[in-house]
């Protein structure tokens, strides 16, 4: 029997699939061949479209009565060699399209791509393309607490209602929610996402049982996902032998906690075969590692790796390490470097089922950063690159940020250099990472237009170098068909207008110059420049009366320009060569340094905190005028959303100009008001 394509109730967004993007797939007739789940999966999809658009779908030509206009094809003939289990072929000729694929992931990667092509797929000729993923591994971290935590919620860091898998202290086991679990699974195929993390990576107590005797629950969760080609991963504790199985120690040196770990591991393999492996964040903010046993990061993630490797699961560990107990007196401890610190030495040492996954920038998810060093210096290691889609520090959904351009920049950095290889090829061992930005929410989001950013994961870890506006295009095409309304020029010119700057608008009118964190403490939320300047974890920014910005220089600062290769390490070494918009995060310069783009930094504060605001006010303009080409329910979300982004600019914009005209005493040049 095929399996059944998920329900969706009404009141849920279809996000990037609505019916319609499967009108001219759904139109035609197709010959499906190859068996398996995902196979069957492909089917499924197909003749869940020709119910609702006329077409038919078959396994066997002769129940067509001709060639039909689609073959998709498992196998031999249809695929060459080196696609790999995910790529697959796509060619155009004699009116028939042909997708071929060597793995059965494959095919369902080639169905959704002729979704986005849409009525191009079924027109003229087309020669041979070969797809196939640059980076193997393509997840996503959900920040998901199974019972919600009395500080951080259900979802840390999330801002669209609850989890999609845990709810009550309970996976969700109703048939809606599976559904609705089925439903995430197929968007992400769809954009290409292959893996997804269940659980958040500071593990709780009652989450940790998640890796023994809750294991069942993990099952019926990957059980939703895999028919659609995603593995399931699970965040574990670092102390699980001593807070789950009663041992005196998790000293990743000591036998009996290595075989602890394999017996674990293989009790969550006989419950689901396909498990990815696990997700480490140890010795971070508080969590439990080898530190407290006088070992090394290697020795950790390597015992868990060898617990992983005769199933081919893989550990991914995290590298967000840094003292977040840091005295702010202490100018010597740089955050920014930790990461560095703790990891560059260690390359090379890990074992070949290890990960090492590394946030892009060496802080924490700012708005601006640098790409972290660590990127460019570990070769001989598999490394992840982590970003964030949950809008933490990016206006929490609640304002517009399209992250695309971000991560593209991240992506195609080159830390050697023009001749070197680019981040995105770096990531090639690891993959990419994103904590999820999705939840219970009916737009899935809580902002709908932040569903761009989950569509971007998949499409930019499955091509770096894509780019990003592009992306964009896609998911706008699938998301509001503009084709099919009144005025698709209007629809896809005002998407445009409101999303492609929009990161920009949000640096401009928040913390200026990558100088970051200037946030309200604990939730992330709102202005407040002096929220971290005295607290212990490591985010300051050091105003004072003559100047703003920390020192990281080797001549007379903190060393961290000194962690990268040349050019890098020269270029930001020096005010004169650093780019202006990291200048703060580099050097402590005064209110009247000159940037390059002739301001003076006082005077650039001003100007794009009030243009920042001006955009936003520009950008809640133009939305109002699309509210007649689309449903009114995503119209009217965003349009509430638009109000509140309003506030908070206005908000970031008064504090910091006030703040720093009242450090600096330095007037507006342009006369404008400052409170
Ligand atoms: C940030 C975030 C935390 C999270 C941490 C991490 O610091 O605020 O909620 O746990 O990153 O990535 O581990």
């Amino acid at each position: 029997m095929l399996p059944s394509v998920p329900s969706l109730p009404g009141s849920v967004d279809p996000a990037w699939l609505p019916p319609e993007v499967f009108r001219p797939l759904g139109s035609r007739r197709t010959l499906i061949r190859g068996a398996g789940p995902l196979v069957d999966t492909v089917h499924a999809e197909v003749a869940d479209a020709c119910s609702r658009f006329g077409g038919r779908v078959a396994r066997d030509a002769r129940e067509l009565g001709g060639p039909g206009d689609l073959v998709l094809e498992l196998g031999e003939g249809g695929a060459p060699d080196g696609l790999g289990d995910e790529g697959f072929v796509l060619a155009r000729a004699d009116g028939v399209t042909r997708v071929g694929a060597a793995g059965q992931a494959g095919l369902l990667y080639g169905l959704f791509h002729l979704v986005r092509l849409g009525e191009a797929a079924f027109r003229g000729e087309r020669a041979r393309e070969t797809h196939r993923p640059a980076l193997g591994s393509r997840m996503l971290d959900h920040w998901d607490n199974v019972a919600v935590h009395p500080v951080m919620g259900q979802v840390e860091r999330g801002y669209s209602g609850g989890s999609l898998f845990w709810r009550d202290g309970l996976a969700r086991g109703s048939r809606d929610d599976l559904e609705r679990v089925r439903w995430y699974g197929r968007l992400l195929a769809a954009c290409g996402v292959n893996a997804v993390a269940v659980n958040n990576v500071n593990v709780h107590e009652a989450e940790a049982h998640l890796l023994t005797d809750r294991v069942g629950e993990v099952a019926a969760i990957a059980e939703a996902l895999r028919p659609y080609g995603i593995r399931t991963h699970l965040s574990v504790s670092f102390a699980a032998p001593v807070v789950l199985g009663g041992l005196a120690t998790a000293d990743p040196l000591e036998g009996a906690v290595a075989d602890w770990w394999a017996e674990a591991t293989r009790r969550v393999y006989a419950a689901i075969p396909d498990f990815g492996g696990y997700v480490v964040k140890a010795d971070s903010e508080g969590q439990p590692g080898p530190f407290a046993y006088g070992r090394g990061h290697a020795d950790g993630a390597n015992m868990l790796a060898a617990a992983l490797a005769p199933y081919g699961g893989t550990v991914h560990w995290r590298a967000f390490v840094y003292n977040h107990r840091q005295d702010w007196r202490d100018r010597t401890t740089d955050r920014a470097r930790a990461a560095f610190d703790h990891f560059a030495p260690l390359d090379g040492e890990f074992a070949p089922h290890v990960v090492l996954q590394v946030k892009h920038g060496p802080m924490d998810f700012q708005v601006r950063e640098p790409v972290s060093p660590v990127i460019g210096a570990m070769p001989n290691t598999r490394l992840a690159v982590e970003i964030q889609a949950t809008q933490e520090y990016t206006g929490q959904q609640r304002h517009v940020c399209w992250l695309g351009p971000m991560w593209s920049e991240a992506l195609s950095f080159r830390p050697t250099g023009e001749e070197g290889p680019s981040v995105g090829e770096l990531a090639r061992g690891g993959g990419l990472v994103a904590v999820s930005n999705a939840g219970d929410d009916p737009f899935w989001t809580g902002h709908p237009l932040a569903q761009a950013n989950l569509y971007a994961v998949g499409r930019l870890a499955w091509q770096p170098d894509a780019d990003p506006g592009a992306v964009l295009d896609e998911w706008i095409e699938l998301s509001f068909v503009p084709g099919r309304t009144a005025d698709p020029a209007r629809l896809r010119e005002g998407l445009r207008a409101v999303l492609d700057g929009s990161w920009r608008t949000y640096e401009k009118y928040t913390a200026p110059l990558g100088v970051g964190f200037m946030v309200q403490p604990g939730h992330h939320y709102g202005p407040s420049v002096d929220g971290y300047e005295y607290s212990p974890w490591g985010t300051y920014h050091f105003a004072d009366r003559d100047g703003v910005g920390v020192d990281r220089s080797r001549a007379t600062g903190t060393g961290f320009a000194g962690q990268y290769p040349t050019p890098w390490a020269e270029v930001y070494e020096s005010p004169e060569t650093c780019p202006d918009e990291l200048l703060l995060f580099f050097h402590h310069v005064p209110y009247g340094h000159v940037l390059h783009s002739g301001d003076t930094v006082i005077q650039h504060i001003y100007d794009t905190h009030f243009e920042g605001v001006a955009e936003v006010e520009e950008a809640r303009r133009v939305w109002a005028g699309l509210a007649d080409l689309m449903g009114a329910a995503r119209h009217a979300r965003v349009a509430e959303r638009y109000e509140e982004q309003l506030r908070g600019a206005r908000e970031w914009r008064d504090h910091i100009n006030t703040y720093f005209f009242r450090k600096s005493g330095v007037p507006d040049a342009r006369g404008r008001r400052i409170h």
